[in-house]
C-alpha cells in the first residue's frame, strides 16, 4: 500500500474510531504537585475546590464554564473588536448569529448567564408567583427567589434516580405541571423555566416531543415558556441520537426546531458557545423586550454591549456557529462518554445515562457510611484532589442550599461530584489519568469520614463555604 486507505485500514483492524475535528496549535503547561502541597492547598481552601488556586490544580474539571479553548477563527475575531460604546459592529454580528441559529427576534448581550437570569426574573416574575422548572439550577433558582418567585420542580421522577436509564431524563412531567396549574391557577405562574440539558440531573436532555407538548399545554393556559439554552446544542445531539425521526437532521436544524417551542431564552455562552465570557437573553415579545432593554442599562450596560467588550461579542458570534457543527458536538460528547465508559467498566458508580458535559460520580454510593450532613459529595471532591490534583465540583446538599421559607437544608436525592469536561482542552490521555485517580479514590472509599461546614455564606453557599475534616 503506497497511500493511506481508510476503508482498508478499518477492515484490517476491525474498528473505526472518532477523533477531534481539530488539531492543537498552542499549548499551556500543566503543573503536577506532590501530596504534601495538595494537603496544604486544600486545607487553606477550607476543603472547597472553588477556593483552590488554579496553579495548585493539575487537571481542572471544576466546570465547563468559560474554560473552552477558542479556535484560531475566534482569536482572529477578537482582533476585530469594535470597542465603540454604542452600536458596535460586533453586536450586530452577535445579534444575527443568535437570530439565525436560535431563531429569536429580540436580543440582548449580557456579561454571562446569570446576568440574563437576573433581568428575566425581575421583569417576568411578580412576588409570590410560582416558577415551575425541570429541576433547579443554582443561579437560576437564586434569581427567581430574589425576584420574589417560588421555584417548583416539575421534572420527571426518573431525573432524581442516578441509575434510571430513561433516554430523556430532563423531560418535564406534564401531569405534575397540569396539577400545579389546576391547584395554584395559571395567573399565579410566572412562566415555565425549561432547561436543556438539565445540569443538576447529570446533563440530561429534554426530548423534542416533550418540548412541543409542554408548549401546547402552556399555550392553553397562556403561560410562557422560557428556555435556558446554555447547553441546548448538547441537548440537540441527544435528540439526533435517540429520538425517532431525527437521525438525519442536522444539529443546527434540531436547535432551531426546539427553540420554536419556546417564547424566549437565556444562555451562558461560556458553555456550548465556546467563549471564556458572555451570555445573552432573547425574547420574541415586544413589551417584555422593551422592559428588559430598559433594565439592562441599570445592571449590565448599554443594550448593544451588555457588559461585554466588542471583541467578546465577536468571539461569541463565531463560537455559536462552530458549536452547531455536527462533528464538533459528536467529539465533545464522545470524550465525555469515553471517560464514562472507563469508569463504568471498573464499576465505579456514576449517573447513567452519561450526559452532555460531565461525568457525575454518585457520592452516596461511594460513601454509604456518611449522612448528607457529613457532605459526601464535598468529601469526594476533596479526596480526588488529594489523590491527584484533579479538581471537581460538589453537586449535592451544599449546592442545593437552604429553603428560603424554612431555613433548613434542601436535601436533594442526587448527591453528586461532577467531573466537568472543558471543550477542546484536554486529551484522551488526560481522561485516562482522571479515570485512574477516581478508581483509586473508589478503592479507598471505606476510609472517608466526611466534613463539617464551618463557614456558610448567605447566597449560593457552595462557592465560598468552608469545611474541616470531621475526624482529623
Ligand atoms: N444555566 C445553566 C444551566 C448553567 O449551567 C449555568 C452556569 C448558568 C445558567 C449560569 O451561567 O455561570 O454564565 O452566570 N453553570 C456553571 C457550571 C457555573 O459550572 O455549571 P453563568
Amino acid at each position: 500500500m503506497t497511500h493511506f486507505e481508510p476503508q482498508t485500514m478499518g477492515q484490517q483492524f476491525g474498528r473505526r474510531s472518532w477523533a477531534e475535528p481539530w488539531k492543537i496549535k498552542m499549548v499551556e503547561p500543566l503543573r503536577v504537585t506532590d501530596r504534601d502541597t495538595r494537603e496544604r492547598a486544600l486545607d487553606e481552601a477550607g476543603y472547597n475546590t472553588f477556593l483552590l488556586r488554579s496553579r495548585d490544580v493539575y487537571i481542572d474539571l471544576l466546570t465547563d464554564s468559560g474554560t473552552s479553548a477558542m479556535s484560531d477563527r475566534q482569536w482572529a475575531g477578537m482582533m476585530m473588536g469594535d470597542e465603540a460604546y454604542a452600536g458596535s459592529v460586533n453586536f450586530f454580528h452577535l445579534e444575527s448569529a443568535i437570530q439565525h441559529y436560535y431563531g429569536y427576534r429580540h436580543i440582548l448581550p449580557t456579561h454571562q448567564g446569570r446576568g440574563a437570569e437576573h433581568l428575566l426574573s425581575r421583569a417576568a416574575i411578580k412576588p409570590g408567583q410560582l416558577v415551575p422548572g425541570n429541576m433547579y439550577f443554582t443561579t437560576t433558582r437564586a434569581h427567581q427567589e430574589l425576584a420574589g418567585g417560588e421555584f417548583a420542580d416539575v421534572v420527571i421522577d426518573q431525573a432524581h434516580d442516578p441509575d434510571d436509564p430513561h433516554p430523556f431524563k430532563g423531560n418535564v412531567d406534564l401531569d405534575k405541571l397540569d396539577t400545579l396549574i389546576a391547584t395554584r391557577g395559571a395567573a399565579n405562574i410566572a412562566y415555565v423555566s425549561l432547561a436543556a440539558t438539565v445540569n443538576m440531573a447529570g446533563g440530561q436532555p429534554v426530548s423534542m416531543a416533550n418540548a412541543k407538548a409542554l408548549k401546547a399545554l402552556c399555550e392553553r393556559h397562556e403561560i410562557k415558556v422560557y428556555l435556558d439554552a446554555t447547553r441546548l446544542v448538547e441537548n440537540a445531539f441527544f435528540i439526533q441520537e435517540r429520538e425517532l425521526g431525527y437521525q438525519a437532521t442536522r444539529i443546527a436544524d434540531i436547535v432551531k426546531e426546539f427553540t420554536s417551542h419556546t417564547d424566549g431564552a437565556w444562555s451562558s455562552a461560556k458553555k456550548d458557545s465556546l467563549v471564556n465570557i458572555g451570555g445573552w437573553l432573547a425574547v420574541n415579545e415586544w413589551p417584555l423586550f422593551e422592559e428588559l432593554r430598559n433594565q439592562i442599562v441599570l445592571f449590565e450596560g448599554l443594550h448593544t454591549y451588555g457588559g461585554l467588550a466588542g471583541r467578546d461579542m465577536e468571539a461569541m458570534a463565531i463560537g455559536i456557529a462552530e458549536s452547531m457543527q455536527d462533528d464538533h458536538i459528536r467529539s465533545r460528547i464522545g470524550q465525555v462518554r469515553y471517560l464514562g465508559e472507563l469508569l463504568t467498566d471498573w464499576e465505579v458508580p456514576i449517573v447513567h445515562p452519561v450526559g452532555g458535559h460531565a461525568i457525575f460520580l454518585n457520592a452516596r454510593a461511594f460513601y454509604p457510611q456518611l449522612s448528607q450532613d457529613e457532605f459526601p459529595a464535598q468529601t469526594l471532591a476533596a479526596e480526588l484532589y488529594l489523590d491527584s490534583g484533579i479538581r471537581s465540583m460538589e453537586r449535592g446538599v451544599v449546592s442545593a442550599g437552604r429553603d428560603p421559607k424554612t431555613g433548613g437544608h434542601h436535601y436533594p436525592n442526587l448527591e453528586l461530584t461532577r467531573l466537568t469536561i472543558p471543550r477542546r482542552v484536554y486529551t484522551q490521555a488526560h481522561m485516562d489519568v482522571v479515570a485512574e485517580s477516581v478508581k483509586t479514590v473508589w478503592d479507598n472509599r471505606t476510609a472517608a469520614t466526611g466534613l463539617e461546614m464551618i463557614y456558610e455564606p448567605k447566597y449560593l453557599r457552595f462557592f465560598q463555604a468552608r469545611f474541616k475534616p470531621r475526624h482529623g
